[in-house]
């Protein structure tokens, strides 16, 4: 007998019985009613609605009007076989303007959003801050201001009160490296400031809000919760062996990455991060016991992974590539890494221009699962924009969406049989939506949505990813 008559015809690839097979929205990107209800402004409203901004004038006002459509939504989430659905709350839909006590009608809005979904037997899985801060924080100074933190956890007790009895699974920020780099550096999301010192004080209020809002969650909620973060961690790879470029990649980790995992998990700031930019700050606004408040233990972590970051470092006086993959400005959102050049490595791209490169998230979690033994970890977000297109019976048919998340479950069940304790995987995004500074004009959803009429249609890759979640098994 030879090998390949022993070997089967097609390999199928299990997952643990218990696997979250979810989908992944955000507030603003999907829910529209922004004036409904007592919702205020918040910085992506303004954002959006200042000219220049948003591609072609893009905003949130309407977005795919989940507001009034949730229902419709959750039934679409059935028909994906999903048993999990992480949503964020809109901060200004629950406590206008920032501060105060909750606004009974939005705090509803999210309990029968809930009580859908439970019903349906799909786990919310519930993040409190995906980038829409209150504008009236922002008017008092927004992240770069400690204040901002303080009010995030009175915020975060407030949806706690009223969600805590049937929400279990909880994420304080999603993607804090956006709220600050691009936020505050770059400028290419709201609140659009350009100003690499704003961005530092901003990260350092943003994990420092992350752990206080942990600890006013814990306090609030059942033991049993589950809390975690969402991190768009870079997985960075010199372009050379070079020492130079290794350097570049350390840098890049360190203030893409260890910014974060520093105070959160491991007990402080790197030290090469104060190195690194010590031309910028003194880190002044770091006080004593915040690093402490940042690391309160947490349940679970969650992962964004969409493609790797490939750097070289350049010297003085050489031309520098400048695509990082997250939008074009004048101003880096990587404070300290002047020096650093950005590569988009060739071969097949998705309609972001991003590389698709699964190996990149089954190193990404092997590395991180070896470094936080026992912590588990969920891919929070992975996904593709292709350019879609409808067919004259209104289907549309995404064998390349398809290939990329077959080709990103591959890689996440490697990292399982490598021993990384990977809990869950949730496809960005349920629905075409509002993609920040690209407007409608970049569509991740396995649900189709038509900006005329907002009727909703599953793509193909929808009904394949629902025959994967039903089964809990990957078929070559
Ligand atoms: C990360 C963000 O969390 C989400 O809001 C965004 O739409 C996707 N990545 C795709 O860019």
């Amino acid at each position: 007998m030879t090998a390949s008559e022993t070997r089967p015809l097609t390999a199928v690839r299990r997952f643990p019985p218990d696997f979250l097979w979810g989908a992944a929205t955000a507030a603003y990107q999907i829910e529209g009613a922004a004036a409904e209800d007592g919702r205020t402004p918040s910085i992506w409203d303004t954002f959006s609605h200042t000219p220049g901004k948003v591609f072609q004038g893009h905003n949130g006002d309407v977005a795919v009007d989940h507001y009034h459509r949730f229902r419709e939504d959750v039934r679409l989430m059935g028909e994906l076989g999903l048993n999990a659905y992480r949503f964020s709350v809109s901060w200004s839909r629950v406590q206008p303007t920032g501060r105060g006590p909750a606004v009974q009608k939005g705090l509803d809005f999210y309990r029968r959003l809930v009580d859908e979904l439970l019903a349906a037997g799909i786990e919310p899985a519930l993040t409190l801050y995906h980038w829409d801060l209150p504008q009236e924080l922002e008017d008092a100074g927004g992240w770069p201001e400690r204040a901002t933190a303080e009010r995030f956890a009175a915020y975060a007790g407030l949806v706690a009160d009223a969600l805590g009895d049937r929400v279990t699974r909880w994420t304080t920020l999603n993607e804090p490296w956006c709220s600050a780099f691009l936020g505050y550096g770059s400028g290419v999301h709201a609140p659009g400031r350009t100003d690499p010192v704003a961005a530092l004080r901003a990260a350092h209020h943003l994990n420092l809000g992350h752990g206080l809002a942990v600890r006013a969650l814990r306090a609030a909620l059942p033991a049993g919760a589950k809390l975690a973060v969402s991190l768009n961690l870079h997985e960075v790879r010199p372009l050379t062996a070079s020492a130079a470029d290794r350097e570049a990649a350390r840098r890049i980790d360190t203030v893409g990455n260890g910014v974060w995992l520093g105070p959160m998990l491991e007990g402080g700031y790197p030290e090469e991060l104060f190195a690194d930019t010590a031309h910028l700050t003194d880190w002044a606004f770091v006080r004593d016991g915040d690093t402490e408040t940042a690391g309160q233990p947490l349940d679970w972590l969650g992962v964004n992974y969409y493609t790797p970051t490939v750097v070289s470092r350049v010297a003085e006086g050489e031309e520098k590539p400048q695509d990082d993959g997250h939008g074009n400005s004048a101003h880096s959102p990587w404070p300290g890494a002047d020096d650093v050049a950005f590569h988009q490595a060739d071969g097949a791209r998705t309609a972001m221009g991003w590389p698709v490169d699964p190996a990149g998230l089954h190193d990404l979690l092997t590395r991180l699962s070896a470094r936080y033994p026992g912590l588990p970890l969920v891919v929070s977000e992975n996904g593709a924009a292709y350019e879609d297109v409808v067919g004259p019976d209104g289907s549309v048919h995404d064998p390349e969406r398809a290939a990329y998340v077959h080709a990103h479950l591959e890689a996440v069940h490697r990292a399982v049989a490598d021993g990384a304790a990977v809990t869950g995987y949730f496809l960005w995004s349920l629905l075409d939506n509002f993609e920040w500074a690209y407007g409608y004009a970049k569509r991740f959803g396995a649900v189709h949505v038509d900006y005329g009429t907002l009727a909703r249609t599953p793509k193909s890759s929808a009904r394949w990813y629902a025959r994967v979640a039903r089964s809990g098994e990957l078929c070559a």
